[in-house]
């Protein structure tokens, strides 16, 4: 596969918006946000709002959609979870993997993370894999130590050519949710730190060809800034992509 690089705007959503919501969204947002050639923008409703999210926007082939996540196995006894090919069936072209959320919820550590990318990728789904440190570990000047340790983890459970098909958020776990954004210097710091990792276990180039979003309350006053940081490709969006006209505002950032 060859890596799209143009810059990725992309929403979260956590667990909101079920298929009626999703209509609503879609309606309002195509409403306001044009297809644009320079940029990609998808959105990770909650699994049961796939399929809704797909049949709306039939007519916008432009606005990708994902899960938030899959089960590592293929499929079997486990209730409540969905496999990765059922996603696509859904209409799903990208999973999220890792999210802080779910690192800290449900369980899922480095080893659980790169298995659900092994599957990810098995299924033909493209992964945007979550890294990003505490508060904790920043304080500690842990965070090198760490984005290094769960960028390894990944690389090192997915075959080298498949490399260039993982997409990566740093999203610093203190900014998640809680209205305060890292600097624009913190996140080029952090996205340094991630593209090195990938060069180290990568190589060069895939390393400086990869595509690092920035998570942790991206909103429209502050996208500019944020996507003006050295190595930022884009965005993942949580809280201020649930309302249409501000996920819009930020999808229409202009790019330098
Ligand atoms: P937030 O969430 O924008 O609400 O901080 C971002 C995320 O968790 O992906």
């Amino acid at each position: 596969m060859t890596h799209d690089n143009r810059p990725l705007f992309a929403a979260n959503w956590k667990m909101h918006k079920g298929p009626v919501a999703t209509r609503e969204f879609v309606a309002e947002f195509t409403s306001c946000y044009e297809p644009s050639e320079d940029r990609r923008v998808v959105v990770f409703p909650p699994s049961i709002s796939v399929e809704a999210f797909r049949l709306a926007a039939v007519d916008r082939p432009d606005l990708g959609v994902g899960v938030q996540d899959v089960h590592a196995e293929a499929a079997g006894a486990h209730t409540g979870a969905i496999s990765a090919s059922m996603a696509v069936e859904a209409g799903a072209a990208w999973s999220l993997a890792g999210h802080s959320e779910r690192r800290r919820e449900f369980g899922d550590d480095d080893r659980l993370v790169s298995r659900k990318v092994q599957r990810v990728l098995a299924s033909g789904l493209l992964p945007v894999v979550c890294v990003g440190e505490t508060l904790e570990e920043r304080d500690s000047g842990a965070l090198t130590e760490v984005l290094e340790r769960q960028v390894a983890a990944v690389l090192s459970a997915v075959e080298h050519k498949a490399h260039g098909d993982l997409t990566w958020a740093y999203e610093p776990v203190w900014a998640i949710g809680t209205g305060r954004t890292a600097s624009p210097e913190d996140a080029a710091e952090a996205h340094a730190i991630v593209r090195n990792a990938l060069a180290g276990g990568a190589g060069a180039a895939l390393g400086k060809g990869a595509t690092i979003l920035y998570g942790g309350s991206v909103k429209p006053g502050n996208i500019k800034s944020l996507m003006e940081a050295p190595g930022v490709n884009g965005v993942l969006v949580g809280g201020a992509s649930l309302e249409p006209g501000d996920f819009a505002a930020i999808c229409k950032c202009p790019l330098g």
